[in-house]
């Protein structure tokens, strides 16, 4: 009887091993052994690393929470559902809280026409707390990606844009104005980029919103860029401030000058004649 390659080769592979060489069986093995412990241990690592964003994630909703119970339930109500004291915030965004918390209008004071800006009350942290817990009751604006705030985007288009969208309230200077019934739109000096953001996108009390579609974020990066530009030059060069304070004070520089030509050639005139 012929013996079968299979008992052939016996003697072969463990000639291989005694030599220090693997068989091909056994570098296979090895492989495969390899590919599942490298395989298995990365499973592992990413399971724990998500675990541990998502238990820091929860942790800050329920540091919000207890933030948000113990500041603002007394007029939000104490899951945010709303009172007689104040509207209910699902769905307003990370943005409305940063921005409210953030310019110190939350929480509020006394009840008024609007709220007031008080010194800021929480820090970066606590503020972004309440933010993702008001974000976790319902999907609503998040805070602007740092990108769309550098201040780099198209001066002109952002200056045409706030002329069109937003002077008639801020003025063209962004310098405020009042409106009906005690309210007023706040001057724009010197508002941070995230907040001018989130103005547009939340829309505090009387002012629109300017979602994505009338507005889109590059737009609202450009009108970010015009309101950067106009602070530093109207902290650098006095002559703009001639455009900022409305046609009472252009009526009469016109009128100074043309009234002051008028003298001039009647003098002129009356000197030629004689
Ligand atoms: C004394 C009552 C009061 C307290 C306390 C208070 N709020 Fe308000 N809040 C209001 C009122 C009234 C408004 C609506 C009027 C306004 O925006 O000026 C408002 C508006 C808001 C808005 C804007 C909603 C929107 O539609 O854009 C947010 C966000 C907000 N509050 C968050 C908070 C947070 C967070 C706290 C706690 C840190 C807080 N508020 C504490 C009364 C209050
Ligand atoms: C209908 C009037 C109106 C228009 C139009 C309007 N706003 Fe406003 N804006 C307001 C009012 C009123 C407030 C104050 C809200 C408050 O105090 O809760 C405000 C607040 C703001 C703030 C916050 C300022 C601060 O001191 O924290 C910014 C920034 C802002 N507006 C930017 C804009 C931009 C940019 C546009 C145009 C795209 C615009 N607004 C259009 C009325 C308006």
């Amino acid at each position: 009887m012929a013996p079968s390659p299979h008992i052939q080769s016996r003697p072969a592979r463990s000639r291989k091993s005694r030599t220090g060489r693997r068989s091909p069986v056994a570098s296979a093995m090895l492989l495969l052994v390899g590919l599942l412990a490298t395989g298995g241990s990365y499973a592992l690592f990413t399971a724990s690393a998500s675990a541990e964003t998502t238990t820091q994630v929860t942790q800050l909703v329920d540091e919000g929470q207890r933030l948000f119970q113990a500041n603002c339930a007394s007029c939000h109500g104490l899951s945010a559902e709303g009172t007689v004291a104040g509207p209910n915030l699902h769905g307003v965004g990370a943005a409305a809280v940063d921005f409210q918390v953030g310019t110190g209008r939350m929480p509020m004071a006394a009840s008024g026409p609007q709220a007031e800006q008080k010194p800021v009350q929480f820090t970066d942290e606590q503020i972004a707390a309440l933010a993702s817990y008001v974000a976790s009751l319902a999907p609503g604006p998040g805070i602007p990606d740092e990108n769309l705030l550098g201040g780099d985007g198209d001066v002109s288009n952002g200056a045409e844009l706030f002329r069109v969208n937003c002077a008639m309230c801020h003025n063209v200077a962004g310098a405020g104005g009042a409106l009906t019934e005690g309210k007023y739109a706040p001057s724009l000096k010197d508002v941070s980029a995230a907040h001018i953001y989130e103005a547009m996108v939340t829309g505090p009390q009387n002012m629109p919103v300017f979602n994505d579609l009338n507005i889109t974020p590059q737009d609202k990066a450009d009108i970010i860029s015009y309101l950067k530009f106009i602070n530093e030059s109207n902290n650098a060069v006095s002559v703009i401030d001639l455009g900022s304070l409305g046609p009472v004070s252009e009526g009469l520089f016109v009128w100074i000058f043309a009234l002051g030509s008028i003298v001039a050639i009647t003098v002129w005139l009356t000197a030629k004649s004689n």
